[in-house]
């Protein structure tokens, strides 16, 4: 069958490099794409948020099966617009329709959500401009540090955590009456801060079955130790060690049985993936968000772990079978690191010619922001590609991606030294 993929990023390519193994492949188009996807399928020059480009795209080239990576294709409603379209509605697209994308569109919707269902998350309460002073009040009768959370999308930014009760009162302000990100701002979740280790479990479900696919751990920041300013992940792990089973399990039966029936009590028909982000709080996990698509780059570390056919799996997505499918995950473990363009997440510059990354072998090479041009490969964006190797341990693991990421140079290349350093056991 024909595939399309919609998205630019490591995520993306990924999904590319693990559909491209499945003997139910004919052919795989990516839209927009990178020069990583353009070497293993087709790319397609478009946004895929303009559905009406996707439409003529899935007409033209005979597509059976849409699989969404990026968020705001489903926040917009892509799935919707299939769905509500005469020449559409029978083809399948892996990812949620409006109404379950709200998981991530909206914080005050999840949260309420987790509330109704009875999952383990921070306490919270939601606010807006006309009562702003109530927010001041719930603040005053919490502890430091403080978190704001803006309700809609808001690129990664939204979410304050402050020390000080005078500037939480601020920052309130600043989101509420002022606008700080914008529409996402005009309602401010204020939560519990939650003091623990974070990491990811992800999870695809057909609306009535799921699978639970390996746990990640994500390396937000861009400095060395945890410091610095957030980054969309300079690299990632799995599986997590302390997430083993019996952890996994305490994670199935409070958050991720609950979820699932928890959207079919809603009448939300969800057929896609569910990124659950956990904090775990002395052993206990609870929901820090959803989001309604795979991570970047937790996907480079996750994809390749499954050794399952993922055509197989998204079939059962669709035709609500998914119990039936055979799903198998390998004991190594993968790490990922993230090659990124000096300046990045700040500004930087793009167009750089990338070299000594065709010849590796012993790692996988996904790309990111990356595209061709004139004959080479070029950067074109802050995450340039992902380095991900497979192993026994994380050290081993990381070791293979480090010597390799030695053979790979382009212009003021940035990486993390330390991806895995909280994990590694001493
Ligand atoms: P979110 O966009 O909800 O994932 O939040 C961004 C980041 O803020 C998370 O990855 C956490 O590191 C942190 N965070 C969010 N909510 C909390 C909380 N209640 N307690 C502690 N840290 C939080
Ligand atoms: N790596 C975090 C995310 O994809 O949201």
């Amino acid at each position: 069958m024909n595939i399309l993929i919609l998205g630019s990023g490591g995520r993306e390519h990924a999904f590319a490099y693990k559909l491209s193994q499945s003997k139910k492949i004919n052919q795989l188009f990516v839209a927009p794409g990178n020069a990583g996807t353009n070497a293993i399928a087709t790319n397609i020059s478009l946004n895929p948020t303009d559905f009406k480009a996707v439409k003529k795209v899935v007409l033209e080239k005979e597509i059976k099966m849409v699989v969404v990576g990026p968020e705001a294709p489903l926040v917009e409603g892509v799935h919707d617009f299939f769905l509500a379209d005469e020449d559409l509605k029978k083809i399948p697209v892996i990812g949620p329709k409006k109404d379950g994308a709200l998981l991530e569109g909206s914080k005050d919707f999840s949260k309420q959500f987790m509330q109704k269902h009875h999952i383990p998350t921070a306490q919270y309460k939601s606010f807006t401009k006309e009562t702003l002073q109530e927010g001041f009040s719930f603040l005053e009768t919490l502890q430091a540090p403080y978190v704001l959370k803006a309700d809609g999308l808001a690129a990664g930014k939204g979410v304050l955590i402050l020390e000080s009760l005078e500037e939480a009162k601020k920052e309130l302000a600043e989101m509420l009456t002022n606008q700080k990100f914008g529409e996402a701002s005009s309602t401010v979740v204020i939560e519990e801060f939650l003091d623990g280790i974070e990491l990811s479990v992800f999870v695809l479900t057909d609306g009535k079955n799921y699978k639970i696919l390996p746990s990640a751990k994500d390396y937000k920041r861009i400095g060395e130790g945890d410091k610095g300013l957030n980054t969309g992940g300079m690299g990632a792990i799995s599986p997590v060690p302390f997430a083993d089973e019996a952890y996994i399990k305490k994670v199935e039966e409070r958050i991720v049985k609950p979820t699932v029936e928890g959207l079919q009590k809603d009448g939300i028909d969800y057929r896609g993936f569910i990124f659950i982000g956990l904090m775990n709080v002395n052993g206990e996990p609870f929901v820090i968000e959803y989001n309604v698509r795979m991570g970047d780059p937790e996907t480079e570390a996750v994809l390749p772990r499954i050794t399952s056919d993922l055509v197989d799996l998204f079939e059962g997505v669709a035709n609500q079978n998914l119990s039936e499918k055979e799903f198998e995950v390998t004991d190594k473990i993968a790490t990922t690191v993230m090659l990124v363009s000096g300046g990045y997440p700040e500004a930087y510059e793009k167009g750089k010619k990338i070299s000594g990354f065709e010849t590796i072998e012993s790692s996988i090479v996904f790309h990111a922001g990356t595209k061709n041009e004139n004959e080479e490969v070029v950067t074109n964006g802050g995450r340039v590609m992902a380095i991900t190797s497979l192993g026994n341990t994380i050290e081993e693991a990381l070791e293979t991606s480090y010597k390799n990421i030695d053979k790979i140079t382009f212009e003021k290349m940035n990486y993390r030294k330390d991806i895995g350093f909280d994990l590694i056991a001493e």
